[in-house]
């Protein structure tokens, strides 16, 4: 069509941010795009909430799964989050209703990711989800499309703000933990269960879709070991430094050996991060992530993970790409394609 007619789903911060950035960088967008993008409907749990937005140009529909089979809507666009339940149903509805479908939504895509890029590669349709992996950064574009002719050996970062204010701001004020978690929740990017946080599940699930992109095999979430912050004293923070590291909560996953015999490695650890390596100097809400390719060299992606405008940013970067008629397969390959990899045993699991 002569319009890109999108419907949003979920109106919490990143989807005010959508809003707010298709109506004020509208002009840029249409020309970038090639067609104007046009919000034809919208609808959240709360219609009455105040969201610092004007909805009223917009129209409400009640029942989301009415978008899958509109005939008006060419994507929709899921910004209620949940690995299952209505986010997941409404994306298999949408895929076999003919539109194509954008989430930020990390915990779908990390568990059914695959699912999902196969049901949109069979339909012909786009399935992305730049948004779902640190925010703002480019990363999913920057390793599907940027990297894409490297062999990756290693993908790693700092994958969650949340986890990364409280690190930092421990080691500036040499609070304990408990302390400055309320703080890093009043900031409004915790996840609504705040142990996916401090447990290292949300970097996990993030981890799990660099890995699968970088390497080209499929997911594993379930293979990640993991542990998370909550027994990281400020005590802990002063003796790292003392020896010249900062703690961080890194994930990191690496493909060992080669063809037949490849081992996926991939863990979510507080690791100690040598002061001359860039990620000890990632502060506050920040995340980075950085890549190896055999070409490439190592590759550093820094930027907001999270917040509305760069969550906002990433989800219309996607809208614009399928405006365009760009389809391409959601991970490195068609899901057909990718390596199934034996998990690394490294014995902490
Ligand atoms: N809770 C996440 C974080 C939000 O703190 O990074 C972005 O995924």
């Amino acid at each position: 069509g002569e319009t890109l007619n999108i419907a949003l789903v979920g109106l919490g911060t990143v989807g005010a941010g959508v809003i707010r950035l298709v109506e004020e960088n509208a002009e840029l967008i249409a020309r970038r795009a090639g067609k104007p993008i046009r919000i034809a409907g919208i609808t959240a749990r709360d219609r009455a909430k105040d969201r610092g937005v004007d909805l009223s140009p917009y129209e409400w529909v009640d029942d989301m799964g009415e978008f899958a089979t509109r005939e008006d809507i060419d994507v929709v666009v899921e910004l209620i989050g949940g690995a299952d339940g209505p986010a997941l149903t409404l994306a298999k509805e949408c895929l076999s209703g003919g539109k194509a479908f954008v989430t930020a939504n990390k915990a779908m895509v990390a568990h059914h990711g695959l699912d999902l890029a196969q049901r949109a590669e069979q339909a012909g349709l786009a399935f992305k989800y730049e948004a779902a992996v640190a925010g703002g950064i480019p990363v999913i574009k920057g390793l599907r499309e940027g990297a894409a002719a490297n062999r990756l050996s290693r993908v790693y970062g700092i994958l969650n703000g949340t986890c990364n204010f409280i690190l930092s701001a421990m080691e500036k004020t040499g609070q304990d933990f408990a302390e400055v978690l309320a703080e890093a929740q009043a900031r409004g990017f915790a996840e609504a269960d705040p142990s996916f946080d401090i447990d290292g599940v949300d970097a996990a699930h993030k981890l799990s879709i660099l890995a699968a992109l970088a390497f080209g095999t499929e997911l594993d979430f379930d293979g990640i070991e993991r542990s998370g912050i909550r027994k990281i004293l400020s005590a802990d923070i002063a003796q790292a430094a003392a020896l010249g590291y900062r703690i961080r909560l890194i994930g990191m996953a690496e493909l060992d050996g080669s063809n037949g015999d490849a081992r996926l490695f991939q863990r979510v650890h507080p690791y100690l991060v040598p002061m001359h390596h860039p990620l000890a100097h990632v502060e506050g809400s920040t995340n980075a992530v950085v890549a190896e390719g055999n070409f490439s060299g190592r590759l550093l992606f820094q930027g907001a993970g999270a917040g509305d405008g760069p969550t906002a940013s990433a989800v219309v970067a996607d809208l614009i790409d399928i405006a365009r008629g760009e389809i391409g397969p959601a991970f490195s390959m068609p899901v057909r394609e990718l390596d199934k990899v034996a998990r690394a045993e490294t014995g902490h699991r």
